[in-house]
């Protein structure tokens, strides 16, 4: 969305429901976000083809993609590329680039191409202080019901991290499914912080309360034990 008279662009916030669009993509048309529905989805820009750091991306990204889809993730890429040049880009991937062990590598998830700009102006990806021309490194986290639940944007420069992109997913479904909230660097195995006292009583029972499974630092900030099994379990059923 786009208030010209002030040339204020608005972006998407965490909450919103997903900016809908259709798209031709390097596996077909999509309707965006309801071919996804019943599905997470990272949807993701990177500046451009046939440059470094993206390779390395589309390449690390590409090789978990099956980790992905095993905590009912999907991924979608996009650039303001044009369609062929996004062909010839995966089929190098694919046919002539090695790095850090991977090789052959076949992106098998949509690339969306994006040449009028207009998927990624919705979606707050052009970034004009870092560029006019391509889109920074936005990372859309989105849920079965279309919502957006995490973004994270980097620079043209750097590289993401896909262990953490990858932990976003797993805390966001662990959060929702067990009703907690994940205190700073949480993974799988750790203690995971229990809502907040909503009352006096509760307040002073939480305190008072010798309980193996939970620890309170204080009234309002309390954990307890959720252990990896337990966590892998739930996010592996569906
Ligand atoms: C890269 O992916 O290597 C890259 C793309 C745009 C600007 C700088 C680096």
């Amino acid at each position: 969305m786009e208030n010209v008279e002030n040339n204020v662009v608005s972006m998407p916030r965490i909450g919103d429901q997903a900016p809908s669009f259709t798209a031709v993509t390097t596996q077909g048309n999509i309707n965006f976000p309801a071919d996804y529905s019943g599905s997470w989805v990272i949807l993701f820009s990177h500046p451009a083809d046939f440059t470094p750091v993206c390779t390395s991306e589309f390449m690390t990204f590409a090789s978990m993609e099956e980790k992905f889809a095993k905590v009912n993730t999907k991924l979608v890429g996009l650039s303001v590329d044009g369609l062929y040049s996004h062909i010839a880009w995966l089929r190098t991937i694919h046919e002539k680039i090695e790095y850090k062990g991977m090789k052959n590598v076949e992106v098998k998830f949509p690339l969306i191409e994006d040449i009028t700009m207009e998927v990624a102006s919705k979606y707050g990806m052009i970034q004009p202080g870092e560029s006019n021309t391509k889109a920074v490194r936005a990372v859309f986290f989105i849920d079965p019901k279309g919502v957006i639940r995490t973004i994270i944007y980097y620079p043209l420069s750097l590289g993401r991290n896909f262990d953490e992109l990858y932990r976003v997913v797993v805390a966001l479904q662990t959060a929702d499914n067990f009703g907690v909230a994940l205190p700073a660097d949480w993974r799988p195995g750790d203690d995971v912080i229990v809502p907040p006292a909503g009352s006096c009583g509760v307040a002073k029972d939480r305190m008072g309360s010798k309980s193996d499974d939970m620890t309170c630092y204080d009234w309002f900030f309390c954990t307890k034990k959720l252990d990896q099994a337990t966590v892998e379990r739930e996010l592996f059923k569906k």
